[in-house]
């Protein structure tokens, strides 16, 4: 998760500066520290990080770590009992399910401030075992490729109606899915009556103008609203000492790209290959170019190599697609 830690400290270094003073935040299980204490060192954002850790030994190296910085302090404990205390950020990586500790991470998140939730139960959350997704979740997940992204939103559409019934409003700012996990950044404001509703809803994928989603559905509720704040993810910068450098820089600049076109779910050349009978599929850099030149927004994605969103319906990506697959044909025949 070295990554994940190094896109934890880009992300409070473009979302802090909107702060006026430096911040507090809670790690709930936060292992042997070094996710909070880089946070609490490298971000820049915070004056203290709260780190808590119910294994006895693991516990023992969080306090042996802690005291080597300044604002860090480390408490064995279980992070289900309420402390009383808010925070300005509150990180949740669980192994698993991040629920059981939800309550009490959204009890603990000061209006305006920021949870950031990572679930790894990708069996349920990618759409495997869809009836565990409904009952922990809420939300049916699509199944397949799309799988994790609809998990994502399953998760999101959860934190939504939960913030939404003690009073808040849930916001993404940074939103994804990464080899076997799902991770959100979301605020969490003060909900006003002229708040709109928030944008959860089923999918049907029999009037989905977006890619393919298979099966029946219908499927969620899930979020379908934006994953990404594009005033802070636009803002993102690879850390100063990132762990892992290259695959770190390479996130960075996807999603700042994808940002720019925040829509549910991707397309991909080979599914549409698949899908639309086509001999070859057509180019990514062909697909964008043809839908951008269509006057449509394409992007590509961080969810899959291959992958591009774009606001354009389904139907003119498929003429896109179809169009791309003829002409790459005939140069291949002439
Ligand atoms: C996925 S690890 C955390 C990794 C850490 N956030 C990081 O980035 O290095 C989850 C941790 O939660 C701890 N944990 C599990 N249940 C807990 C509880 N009820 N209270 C506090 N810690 C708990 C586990 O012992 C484990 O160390």
């Amino acid at each position: 998760m070295a990554g994940d830690r190094d896109l934890a400290v880009a992300l409070l270094r473009a979302w802090a500066p909107g702060a006026r003073r430096l911040l507090d935040g809670w790690e709930m299980l936060a292992a042997t520290g070094v996710r909070g204490l880089r946070l609490l060192h490298e971000s820049g954002a915070f004056a203290r990080m709260r780190l808590t850790e119910s294994h006895p030994e693991a516990a023992e190296l969080l306090a042996e770590n802690a005291r080597r910085y300044p604002g860090a302090s480390a408490e064995r404990c279980d992070a289900r009992v309420a402390s009383g205390a808010v925070f300005d950020y509150v990180d949740l990586d669980p192994f698993g399910s991040p629920l059981p500790f939800l309550a009490g991470a959204l009890a603990a998140v000061r209006p305006g401030g920021m949870l950031a939730v990572t679930a790894t139960d990708m069996m349920v959350l990618a759409g495997v075992q869809p009836g565990a997704a409904e009952r922990r979740y809420g939300g049916r997940p699509v199944r397949g490729r799309l799988g994790p992204e609809s998990g994502l939103r399953v998760l999101l559409g959860h934190l939504a109606g939960r913030a939404r019934a003690g009073g808040r409003r849930a916001r993404p700012v940074l939103a994804y899915c990464r080899d076997h996990y799902v991770r959100a950044y979301v605020v969490l404001d003060e909900r006003t009556a002229s708040d709109p509703p928030d944008p959860v809803a089923a999918v049907d994928p029999a009037t989905f103008a977006g890619p393919e989603l298979g099966g029946r559905g219908p499927y969620g509720p899930m979020w379908l609203g934006p994953l990404f704040d594009p005033a802070v993810v636009g803002r993102l910068e690879p850390p100063p000492a990132p762990a892992d450098p290259g695959p770190t820089r390479r996130m960075v600049e996807r999603l700042r790209e994808e940002c720019r076109v925040d829509v549910p779910f991707y397309f991909e050349p080979n599914s549409l290959a698949r899908s639309l009978g086509l001999a070859s599929p057509p180019s990514l850099a062909g697909m964008m170019g043809a839908l951008t030149a269509g006057g449509f927004r394409a992007a590509r994605t961080h969810a899959r190599p291959e992958g591009f969103r774009t606001d354009a319906p389904r139907a003119e990506v498929e003429l896109a697609a179809r169009r791309l697959a003829q002409s790459q044909n005939a140069r291949v025949r002439a």
